[in-house]
């Protein structure tokens, strides 16, 4: 059966860019491969979490991707640190990582760019380690969002290169994936480019936050002063209102709101007024688990340690191979 590997850094609460982007890949691909989901919490260390910040945001992540649906007897749901092996395997592919290629990633520019005074290793090498907890599964697809492109096609070099290198046909090449027919990228209600924890507390709506919270923003999300002409093109702001209806509303709503922009009759309260109310059926459910969840030690607990089981079984078998394709060969 193919194999499947995602995850997502614990920086914060989840969005629905997040669940969009990726999580609702998994939610189907866990009954359809064999998947491997965790939480990437060494790739969060690049910001300096403090211990405590990071344990919460771990543990927030376990239970939010729990209240969404994952199922641990469907998939392995781990955490990345639980797998040293994945260490190892980092430590082994940065050998064969070159400086100019890592410093053309787009994400690490941008990174540069936003924290300056905080351009570490880590970041530099974010590719390989991500690249590492795709390939230590041997995985064949990678549910991500539209923004996590770049680093599959990393992905697919270090992977081939090392083939290359060792004259072996050892890791496959993985594909992002996405069920929808292009990889997602959910707008944030900034209008300033994809909904990210990064772009502040008003620009993403959190699958953990209350109704009232998640509302205010919706009717706070920024808009034009309406269409002058007939059917004129949407400004950036208004077609991710749209597009963000998309997400959760039934089509003949978005087809009357539609109808309404292109007759210049619409009314952006009323159309945010659907979307918050929309938004809320779909996030109710999630949070209320999500709540229940959090509160479970022990079943928060069970399923880390089961995960992390499966994971090491998995991680350790392709070790033990890669160790003796570049000869890492014990005399005892
Ligand atoms: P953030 O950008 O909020 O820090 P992450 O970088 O941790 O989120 O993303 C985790 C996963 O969620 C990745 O698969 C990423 O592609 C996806 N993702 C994040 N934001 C979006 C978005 N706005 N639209 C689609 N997918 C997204
Ligand atoms: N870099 C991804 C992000 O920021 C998170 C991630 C780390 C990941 N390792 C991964 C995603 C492996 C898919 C597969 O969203």
């Amino acid at each position: 059966m193919e194999r499947v590997v995602s995850g997502i850094r614990p920086t914060g609460k989840l969005h629905i860019g997040n669940y969009f982007g990726a999580v609702a890949n998994f939610l189907k691909m866990q009954y359809e491969y064999d998947c491997f989901f965790f939480i990437a919490d060494i790739h969060s260390l690049t910001t300096h979490p403090t211990p405590a910040d990071l344990h919460q945001n771990v543990k927030h992540v376990l239970a939010e991707y729990i209240a969404a649906g994952l199922d641990i007897d469907k998939c392995t749901l781990f955490v990345q640190s639980d797998v040293p092996e994945i260490s190892e395997l980092y430590t082994y592919m940065n050998m064969n990582a070159y400086l100019g290629e890592l410093e053309r990633s787009a994400s690490f520019k941008e990174k540069i760019r936003m924290n300056p005074d905080n351009v570490n290793a880590g970041l530099l090498t974010y590719p390989v380690l991500m690249a590492v907890d795709i390939l230590v599964h041997r995985a064949h697809k990678v549910p991500v969002g539209k923004d996590q492109e770049q680093h599959i096609e990393m992905t697919r070099q270090f992977g081939n290169r090392f083939n290359r290198l060792y004259n072996v046909d050892f890791f496959p090449e993985p594909q992002a994936f996405s069920y929808s027919n292009a990889l997602v990228k959910v707008p944030g209600l900034t209008g300033s480019g994809k909904m990210s924890k990064s772009g502040g507390e008003a620009d993403a709506i959190f699958l953990s936050d209350d109704e009232s919270i998640n509302t205010k923003k919706i009717m706070r999300a920024k808009t034009d002063e309406g269409p002058k002409t007939q059917n004129q093109k949407k400004p950036t702001e208004v077609q991710n209102l749209f597009d963000l209806m998309q997400l959760v509303c039934k089509p003949d709503v978005i087809d009357t709101f539609n109808s309404d922009y292109n007759a210049c009759a619409i009314r952006y309260g009323d159309l945010k007024k659907q979307l918050a109310y929309d938004m809320e059926i779909f996030l109710k459910p999630i949070r209320e688990r999500f709540i229940d969840t959090l509160k479970n030690e022990n079943l928060l607990a069970n399923a880390a340690k089961i995960g992390a089981e499966k994971a090491r079984a998995s991680a350790s078998r392709t070790l033990k191979e890669v160790r003796e394709i570049i000869g890492i060969r014990k005399f005892y």
